[in-house]
């Protein structure tokens, strides 16, 4: 409801990029990305039961990105999508995910930030305050949407912290109103 239904267009697009073969769904959730990845192999990764439970993918499996339970080189790609503001460990999941993608495998990062313009980030800031907050008050939900609100500062801009990650970056592009979303595609070369 918050991205006014966005989120489908986004996950598509970031499904688009994927190679044939098999795919990791990191951090799957409820299995919002199922529509997308119906004509791949998909292992559905999430460390919580209950949401895996309402997950529509045949292979589920519960676990964490820090410590991914396949063999090294197991993956064709691996598609993770407004998982990585949630993760306790960013260096541990990368390097996980070197380690289970085969060579040329792809992975695809789909999540939210803040616009790269000053000015805007300001804005947004302001904005997903107000607005977040006032729709945890309105569900009794408050924690949850201070912790989305707060999360999007977690991280530095994209920009910055993804072109050291070992991966080779085939494309970065910004969508989304301001920017605030980001698409990464990268590729395992070594
Ligand atoms: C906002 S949901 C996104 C779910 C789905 N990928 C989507 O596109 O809607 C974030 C998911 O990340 C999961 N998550 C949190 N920490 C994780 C971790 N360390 N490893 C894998 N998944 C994690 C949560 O359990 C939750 O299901």
């Amino acid at each position: 409801m918050i991205t006014f239904g966005f989120d489908k267009s986004w996950r598509r697009q970031a499904a688009e990029n994927l190679k044939l073969g098999n795919v990791l769904d990191l951090g799957s959730g409820t299995g919002a990305s199922y529509y997308d990845l119906k004509k791949y192999n998909v292992v559905a990764l999430d460390p919580d039961e209950a949401m895996l439970s309402l997950n529509k993918f045949e292979k589920k499996v519960v676990g964490r990105s820090e410590n991914l339970p396949f063999d090294d080189d197991y993956f064709d790609n691996i598609l993770c999508c407004f998982v990585l503001r949630n993760v306790e460990n960013i260096d541990n999941t990368f390097n996980e995910v070197r380690r289970v993608l085969k060579k040329d495998g792809k992975f695809i990062l789909l999540d939210m930030s803040r616009p790269r313009n000053n000015v805007l980030k300001q804005f947004h800031k302001i904005g997903t305050y107000i607005v977040l907050h006032l729709i945890g008050l309105v569900t009794l939900n408050l924690k949850e949407y201070r912790f989305l609100h707060f999360s999007l500062d977690k991280l530095p801009p994209p920009e910055d912290f993804l072109i050291d990650i070992n991966l080779e970056q085939k494309i970065l592009k910004r969508m989304g109103i301001f920017g605030f979303v980001y698409l990464g595609v990268f590729e395992k070369k070594s």
